[in-house]
């Protein structure tokens, strides 16, 4: 039976706070912010990937991330995480008080020139006194690979270039790469080709999967790389999300979702589903945002 070759759980990595939130225009004030988190963890969710610490003038609406970590409501088994781009990053991160940060490269050069306005090979030079300061602060660094399964400027990618970045990263000390279909053009049976490409180098359960839903493909790309043994997925509470720098990107996988297609599934992930919905309602209505859980709504209908 197909089930046999599923994962019997899947940790949930939480990315509203952060992917959700990042590109929304309007002010969300840092209490909103600290409200969605505390929900979440209320509701189960163990890893919550809360701010992001780079330059306030690239992404504004991260610029609060200090008083979102250092205002946390902490509640124990759940891990509180950030970006951090570079040193300065890491440093701000690190005074304030961060479980765990991970850095962001890409698979694409020209995404990564529009991202964090430098090469790949440059971003990976970036990354290792970043993964040194850490190592020193006994923090975990987890690693993203962006537009592992297109660009917004340079159209496809080759999974052995998604491998490639993804080998570095893992070598110089990420304990996880989170493979980033950053514009949600992918297809199940190319998420498959490309993780069987990347688990050539990695071990594939060091692979987190982060889709995005811009065509609608997220699900069917979560099952497809559930049945490749992925069992890290990304996904943002309301389908909330979008990169500035990925024009017409639309949000990331709603978790709402995905918690129910793991249920019924019969997959662990210690998530209450009623308390996820409710959640995913809170931020939508408090940031005047459109739910775009499909589950969320149906489930408060
Ligand atoms: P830069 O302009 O090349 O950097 O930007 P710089 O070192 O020349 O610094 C410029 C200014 O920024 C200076 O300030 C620095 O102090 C400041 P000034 O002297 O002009 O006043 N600065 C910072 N301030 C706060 N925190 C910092 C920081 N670093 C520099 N960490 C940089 C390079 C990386 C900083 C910039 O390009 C940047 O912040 N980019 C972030 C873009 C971003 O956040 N994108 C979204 C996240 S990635 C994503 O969404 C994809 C993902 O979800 C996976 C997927 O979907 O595929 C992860
Ligand atoms: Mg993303």
């Amino acid at each position: 039976m197909a089930e046999q070759q599923l994962p019997k759980s899947v940790r949930i990595v939480e990315v509203g706070p952060r992917d959700g939130l990042q590109n929304e225009k309007g002010v969300i004030s840092t209490d909103v912010k600290l409200q969605l988190i505390d929900k979440l963890a209320d509701a189960g969710v163990a890893y919550i990937e809360s701010a992001s610490f780079v330059s306030p003038k690239w992404v504004p609406q991260m610029g609060d991330a200090t008083e979102v970590i250092t205002g946390l409501n902490r509640k124990s088994g759940v891990t509180y995480a950030a970006l951090t781009p570079n040193l300065k990053g890491l440093e701000s991160a690190i005074a304030a008080g961060v479980d765990e940060v991970a850095v962001f490269g890409a698979a694409s050069e020209a995404f990564s020139q529009k991202n964090i306005n430098c090469s790949i090979a440059e971003s990976l030079e970036r990354f290792a006194p970043v993964m040194e300061l850490a190592k020193a602060n006994n923090l975990k660094v987890r690693g993203y690979v962006s537009c592992v399964l297109g660009c917004p400027y340079e159209g496809d990618i080759a999974p052995e270039k998604v491998a490639e970045v993804a080998k570095t990263l893992y070598e110089m000390g990420c304990y996880e790469i989170s493979l980033g279909d950053t514009i949600g053009v992918g297809t199940p049976l190319k998420a498959k080709a490309m993780i069987r490409e990347v688990a050539k180098v990695v071990p594939v359960e060091k692979l987190a999967a982060h889709f995005h839903d811009t065509y609608g493909q997220a699900l069917a790309n979560i099952y497809a790389v559930l049945e490749e043994g992925v069992a890290v997925v990304d996904s943002s509470v309301g389908g909330l999300g979008g990169c500035p720098y990925a024009k017409g990107a639309s949000g990331n996988v709603a978790t709402e979702d995905v918690v129910y297609m793991l249920q019924g599934l019969g997959i662990e992930t210690g998530i209450d589903l009623n308390k996820l919905v409710a959640t995913g309602n809170f931020i939508t209505e408090a940031i005047g945002s459109t739910n775009r859980s499909r589950v969320g709504l149906a489930m408060s209908s």
